[in-house]
C-alpha cells in the first residue's frame, strides 16, 4: 500500500527527520504542510519543493492554536499530523555552572507539553476525517538511558507510554496512532551529529521509516532495525548489558 492523497502537516520538518519524511511524502502524492519556526527555512523550503508551510513554536501554547486555526482553514482535508518538533541537550547534575535545569525545562516544554499541545488542538480536526493518523515521535532512549542526557530520556519515556495510553481512548475512532522509534540518526539535533560515526545515515532511515509505515499504515509503532537493540532491550533480558554498551564511550 501506499501512503498517497492524504494531507499531513509536520511540525518540526525544518530539518532532519522530519524534512526527509516531508519529501517521501510528498513524491508519493500527498499534501504536505510543513511546520517549525524558522520562517525563512520554511520559505526556502516553500520555493525549493512546493511545500505549504506554517510557521508554529509548539513551545508556545498561542502558537500552536494559531497555527491550527490556519491550517483548518486553508487545509479543511487534513488528516495526518506527525508530531516531529524536538529538541535534545546534554545536562550534567554535577556541574553547578551548568544549566541543567533551564535545559530540562526547555525540553519538557517542547518535547512532552509540545506534543500535549498538538494532539489537543488537532484531535477534533482528525476525528472529523474518516481514516486519519496521529503519529508521534518517541526514541530507542526511552527504552535504555544514556547517561548525558536525562531529561531528554525521560521526555521521550512519556511519549512511548502517552502514545501507549491515547491509541487505548482514540480505540473505535477513525484516528490511528502510530509511534515512531528512531535510533540514533545522523541530523543536526545535537551539534555535529549529521556526520557522527555510527549513527544511521538520515536517507537510510527515512527509506525504511516510509517502506514499514507504507507495508502496514495501523501498525503500532515504527521500528527499524537499528532501533530494536534498544527498543527489546529489558523484554529480551539484556538491559543492563545494553546500558552499559550504550553508554561505554
Ligand atoms: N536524530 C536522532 O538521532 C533522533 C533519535 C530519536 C528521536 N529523534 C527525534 O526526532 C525528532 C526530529 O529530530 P531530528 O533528529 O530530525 O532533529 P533536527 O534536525 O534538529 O529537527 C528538529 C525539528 O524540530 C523543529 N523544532 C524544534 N523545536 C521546535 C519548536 N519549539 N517548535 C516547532 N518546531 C521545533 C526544528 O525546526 P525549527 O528549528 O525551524 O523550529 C526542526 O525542524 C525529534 O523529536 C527528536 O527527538 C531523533
Amino acid at each position: 500500500m501506499t501512503i498517497t492523497a492524504k494531507t499531513v502537516f509536520i511540525p518540526g520538518a525544518t530539518s532532519g527527520i522530519g524534512l526527509a519524511l516531508a519529501l517521501r511524502l510528498k513524491d508519493a502524492g500527498n499534501t504536505v504542510v510543513i511546520g517549525g519556526r524558522r520562517t525563512e527555512v520554511l520559505a526556502s523550503l516553500a520555493a525549493s519543493h512546493g511545500f505549504a508551510t506554517v510557521a508554529i513554536d509548539t513551545a508556545d501554547p498561542a502558537s500552536v492554536l494559531a497555527a491550527r486555526d490556519q491550517l483548518v482553514a486553508e487545509h479543511p482535508s487534513l488528516d495526518v499530523l506527525i508530531a516531529m518538533a524536538g529538541i535534545m541537550a546534554p545536562e550534567n547534575l554535577l556541574d553547578p555552572a551548568s544549566a541543567f535545569l533551564e535545559i530540562a525545562e526547555r525540553e519538557v516544554n517542547t518535547n512532552i507539553l509540545g506534543p500535549l499541545r498538538l494532539v489537543s488542538a488537532f484531535l477534533p480536526q482528525l476525528a472529523s476525517r474518516p481514516d486519519a493518523t496521529l503519529m508521534t515521535v518517541s526514541s530507542g532512549l526511552a527504552h535504555v538511558p544514556l547517561a548525558f542526557t536525562p531529561t531528554y530520556n525521560g521526555t521521550k519515556a512519556f511519549i512511548h507510554r502517552f502514545t501507549e495510553s491515547i491509541r487505548l481512548q482514540l480505540a473505535g475512532t477513525s484516528v490511528t496512532v502510530v509511534e515512531l522509534v528512531p535510533p540514533a540518526v545522523q541530523t543536526e539535533l545535537t551539534p555535529g551529529q549529521s556526520t557522527r560515526e555510527g549513527y544511521l545515515d538520515l536517507d537510510a532511515f527515512a527509506d525504511e521509516v516510509m517502506a514499514l509505515w507504507e507495508a502496514d499504515p495501523a501498525a503500532p509503532e515504527i521500528l527499524v532495525e537499528r532501533v530494536k537493540f534498544l527498543r527489546f532491550a529489558e523484554v529480551e533480558g539484556r538491559f543492563d548489558a545494553t546500558v552499559a554498551a550504550l553508554n561505554a564511550h
